[in-house]
């Protein structure tokens, strides 16, 4: 989608949008919010608006075909309810809406009636963002593919001047490049476990990194034998699908930045969680391709940093494997040595996350990072305490977790922090080795983040549980049935966050 801004709207254009705030709208007795409209469309369009109880609320839309006195053969009125209500959230939503309506009215071109109050560079990212977010749509195993569309170029319609109009060209571009690498970290998300393998997600890292400038390393399993990561090993055992631990980097130019401390993000890369031997039900097996979507969206994330260029290094670890049920499978019962040395009584095959991320995240701590951040789809009951739109925020360490909690404000994703109890920590003792990897009873959220503390030692260290909000169950603003990219923003508004000498 090409998007671009403009001082006047393109003739050609298949669709004339218009947002208008319902406070604006309501206050003025001679509309002046529709001042852009030709005063002859006005006339007609107020009784029609009356009629239509329309009053710019959010979310409230009105379509009118073949508008009087206008070369575009359709006008979209859409409701942005109150000026001061309005946040970028909401804008990525109704970008998201514009361009699905625009899918469905075949319009190749569209055309924004851009309020002047949202012509900053950070309203105008997020609505990029929105935009080509929603845009995104998974239909590579449809036969059939749906002739619809989204439109082939979206105009922003503003009056700014050349240094602004330079400002908000940049933000324009940031969001769009943002958005293609969380659509890109969706469709690894939406694919399929019989081909989206762990070795194929290793491959897709590596092209990827070869052409955002990263450099990958990747682990098979004798080389995860050697690293004695026996926690990670035992949950790939069951698989026929050899397990790849995907190592990418970031490393900025500077000698003097080089050489600063690292930040790391791990992600979860389960390619199919089946529960192993504690195998799952029928219905809560559905969904577990997306068992990777905390990797998938540090990857995304990953793509963004070679062009955002961070004064540090970053280095991304994701444990990618299969968890099945086999007679090679590790069985509840099992005791696991972990690269860190403690042992690990297997209570539950399906608690098989922080297993992976455990070693994986000892590896992290190693190398005495900055801080380390780790996205995981970990638990069910973290979707059971905060519901499907909030992610679980855990860590050690206050300052870091203040800079995610900031980072996801402005990224437009929700995250809460949840404790982590001493109490609960008794419940993950076993009576025959150093740790059991599942807790009795409730808080199975904190029970996870507990049990991933064990492998951090005294790093700054954060973990994210993306478990209800890695998917959407259904489609609303720009997201599709399917899955989300979350977190993936929240990396990226980190980088800001932290210290920068
Ligand atoms: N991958 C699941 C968590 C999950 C559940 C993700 C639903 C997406 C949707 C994880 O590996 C898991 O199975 N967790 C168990 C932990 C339990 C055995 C302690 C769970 O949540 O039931
Ligand atoms: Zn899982
Ligand atoms: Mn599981």
């Amino acid at each position: 989608m090409l998007l671009s801004i403009s001082p006047t709207p393109h003739a050609s254009s298949g669709l004339l949008v218009l947002p208008l705030f319902s406070d604006s709208f309501a206050k003025t007795s001679h509309n002046t919010s529709l001042a852009p409209l030709p005063p002859a469309l006005e006339k007609t369009l107020r009784p029609l608006l009356l009629q239509e109880k329309f009053s710019a609320k959010a979310e409230q839309s009105f379509l009118l075909h073949m508008p009087q006195g206008l070369p575009q053969p359709r006008l979209l009125l859409l409701g942005l309810g109150e000026k001061a209500l309005l946040q970028n959230d909401k804008l990525r939503n109704l970008l998201g809406n514009i361009v699905k309506t625009a899918k469905k009215l075949n319009a190749p071109k569209v055309s924004l009636l851009w309020p002047e109050t949202l012509c900053t560079p950070d309203n105008i990212q997020a609505a990029a963002e929105g935009a080509v977010l929603g845009s995104y749509s998974f239909d590579k195993w449809k036969s059939q593919k749906n002739p619809a569309a989204p439109p082939k170029s979206l105009q922003f319609v503003c009056k700014t001047h050349p240094p602004r109009l330079r400002q908000l060209q940049t933000a324009l571009s940031l969001g769009q490049r943002i958005a293609q690498a969380q659509n890109w970290a969706r469709a690894l998300t939406d694919e399929p476990a019989h081909s989206l393998t762990p070795l194929a997600l290793a491959n897709a890292a590596k092209t990827m990194a070869l052409q955002h400038g990263l450099k990958a390393r990747v682990f098979g399993r004798n080389a995860l034998k050697r690293l004695r990561m026996g926690m990670f090993l035992a949950v790939a055992q069951g698989s026929a699908l050899e397990p790849q631990l995907i190592e990418l980097r970031y490393e900025p130019k500077s000698p003097v930045h080089k050489k600063r401390k690292p930040l790391y993000w791990v992600g979860k890369a389960v390619t199919f969680d089946s529960g192993g031997l504690s195998l799952k039900s029928h219905s809560g097996m559905l969904g577990m391709h997306a068992d990777m979507a905390g990797a998938a969206a540090v990857m995304g994330a990953m793509q963004m940093v070679a062009s955002l260029r961070p004064p540090f290094p970053v280095v991304a670890l994701l444990g990618a494997c299969e968890n099945m049920p086999s007679h090679k499978a590790y069985r509840p019962t099992d005791i696991l040595i972990s690269r860190m040395g403690k042992t690990v009584e297997v209570s539950n095959t399906d608690a098989e996350g922080r297993l992976v991320l455990g070693d994986l995240l000892c590896l992290a701590a190693e190398n005495k990072p900055l801080a380390i951040v780790n996205l995981a789809t970990l638990t069910g009951a973290c979707m059971v305490a905060l519901g499907h739109s909030i992610a679980g925020l855990f860590g050690n360490n206050e300052t870091l977790l203040a800079h995610l909690e900031k980072a996801a404000q402005q990224a437009g994703e929700k995250i809460w922090r949840l404790p982590l109890c001493e109490i609960q920590k008794e419940e993950l003792k076993s009576d025959v080795a150093d740790l059991k990897n599942t807790g009795d009873g409730y808080g199975g959220a904190i029970h996870g983040a507990l049990f991933l503390r064990e492998f951090v030692q005294e790093t700054p260290w954060a973990h994210l549980d993306i478990c209800g909000p890695s998917r959407s169950l259904h489609p609303s603003g720009w997201k599709h049935k399917g899955a989300t990219g979350f977190g993936m923003r929240t990396l990226l508004a980190l980088l800001e966050q932290l210290p920068t000498a």
